[in-house]
């Protein structure tokens, strides 16, 4: 998948996409910068790398949040990695080149990536990914949950989805487990759309619930 497209004219397409939960892409973005903050703790000053990074909107609002980390990317589309913000890339390295990341990150992201990612290349895709995990790494993968019927008419009437093959988290975590990965900690969030977002505070009670929007999944090395 390629944006030939600006910054702000990609993010407008997906507060287009996003209408069906009345959510734009900063609020996603912001919860899951806010979420591997709270993971990893604000004084973390270890190795990230956000794997399909896109145009780094992730990013833009983990910095602020983890000062001392250093934040890497990866993406297969150059035209996104172009479009990232210049301060980010001073700090770290955004690149289509598996070659030129490290091999010891302390967290792996994978934001939204694996239903853009073929069913048939998506284990391979896990193994090397753990491969790229210090000792004590941990992955941990954010994905759209296909059992939200809002989820599912996004993803519908979204452009940037056209191709997109969603994947529960069942699939997921057994692809996890072939790579190696034994103890995986599942969490579905983002229950409620904007206009019932006052009653965001219950959410982690709800976890377990296998309705949120979408999923996220984290295991160690
Ligand atoms: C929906 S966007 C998500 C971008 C970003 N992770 C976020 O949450 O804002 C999906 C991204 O995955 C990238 N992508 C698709 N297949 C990929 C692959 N095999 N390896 C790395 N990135 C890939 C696309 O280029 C695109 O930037």
């Amino acid at each position: 998948m390629e944006f030939d497209k600006s910054a702000s004219e990609y993010n407008k397409i997906l507060n287009g996409a996003l209408t069906a939960s009345g959510y734009g892409w900063d609020f996603f973005a912001r919860y899951k910068a806010r979420f591997i903050t709270n993971l990893v703790g604000a004084g973390f000053d270890g190795k990230i790398l956000d794997y399909g990074c896109g145009i780094g909107n992730l990013e833009s609002f983990l910095k602020p949040l983890l000062p001392k980390a250093r934040l890497d990317g990866h993406d297969v589309s150059t035209e996104s990695l172009q479009r990232i913000d210049p301060s980010l890339l001073h700090q770290g390295v955004f690149t289509s080149d598996m070659q030129r990341l490290d091999a010891n990150y302390d967290l792996i992201v994978v934001a939204n990536v694996f239903h853009h990612i073929v069913p048939t290349s998506r284990q391979a895709t896990i193994e090397t990914l753990r491969e790229r995990l210090g000792s004590a790494g941990r992955l941990i993968i954010f994905e759209h949950n296909p059992l939200n019927p809002l989820t599912r008419l996004s993803v519908r009437l979204s452009p940037i989805d056209k191709n997109a093959q969603l994947v529960s988290a069942k699939p997921m975590m057994t692809m996890m487990r072939r790579a190696g990965f034994s103890e995986i900690d599942r969490r579905f969030i983002v229950f409620f759309p904007k206009m019932l977002s006052w009653l965001q505070p219950l959410e982690p009670r709800l976890s377990w619930l296998p309705l949120g929007a979408q999923y996220v999944l984290i295991s160690k090395k």
